[in-house]
């Protein structure tokens, strides 16, 4: 979907949100929302945050699952994606701290695997991902599942690739202190959401919006993976769609 600026197709992604939350509360069920990071979604959790200011949407019936967190992170760190939502969103709406999910950068290296396989089962044991947002790097990572991520991925510690370290160097002041990992669902984890919505906006995202759209399916881009997912949105807006 191409909509004519970043601000509108934030709105109606908002709206789809709220949507499920709103649906999974007439039920009297969780909504389980998968939730990303970066600068794409920022809007989005904007008018989210308008939505209970002003209409009382609650979010008290909803679990969170973050896609990924850098490794080693301090959840204090201002450029942490535990800060960032707090920052955007949880801080200020009423979801429960006890159902938001963020990986943690803070673990020991040999607590790691554990956790991850406790992430995944977590998420299988609320019945899946209601829905998933995501953003996607220039390298087509879609979390931080990098260029040669498998199919089969799970939760798991990953190498960031040296495109994803250098975008993410004005965030950190300077490329090397970026951490060269980071704890991230896998591609199998966010297929397996029932509706994925990715986002991505402005003129640098187009060449890989083209690929991930109208490209083969193929781990060099592991976001074309999402063609074969039975409910998938692309959110654009005009710049990103340029190459489409
Ligand atoms: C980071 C995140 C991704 C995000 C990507 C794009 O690498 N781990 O989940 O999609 O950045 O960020 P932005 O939305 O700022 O372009």
């Amino acid at each position: 979907r191409v909509f004519e600026s970043d601000v509108v197709a934030s709105i109606a992604v908002a709206e789809q949100m709220a949507s499920v939350i709103k649906e999974k509360q007439s039920q009297n069920k969780m909504a389980v929302l998968g939730l990303a990071t970066g600068s794409s979604p920022i809007k989005v959790y904007r008018e989210l945050v308008r939505m209970h200011q002003e209409d009382g949407l609650s979010f008290a019936n909803v679990v969170s699952f973050n896609l990924d967190e850098y490794y080693p992170m301090r959840k204090t760190s201002d450029q942490s994606y535990y800060y960032f939502m707090h920052q955007h969103l949880f801080d200020h709406v009423d979801i429960k701290s006890e159902n938001i999910n963020i990986p943690d950068g803070e673990l020991t290296i040999d607590a790691i695997d554990h956790y991850c396989r406790t992430y995944e089962q977590k998420i299988d044991e609320l019945g899946g991902i209601d829905l998933q947002l995501l953003g996607i790097g220039r390298t087509g990572h879609i979390g931080f599942n990098e260029p040669g991520s498998y199919f089969e991925s799970k939760t798991r510690l990953v190498k960031l690739d040296p495109l994803t370290i250098q975008d993410a160097a004005s965030d950190f002041g300077r490329e090397e202190l970026v951490p060269t990992r980071a704890i991230t669902m896998g591609i199998q984890s966010i297929f397996k959401a029932k509706k994925v919505i990715l986002m991505a906006w402005g003129e640098k995202k187009a060449p890989i919006i083209k690929r991930t759209v109208e490209g083969i399916i193929s781990e060099a881009v592991p976001a074309t993976f999402l063609q074969k997912h039975l409910d998938v949105e692309v959110v654009v807006d005009e710049n990103a769609s340029l190459q489409l």
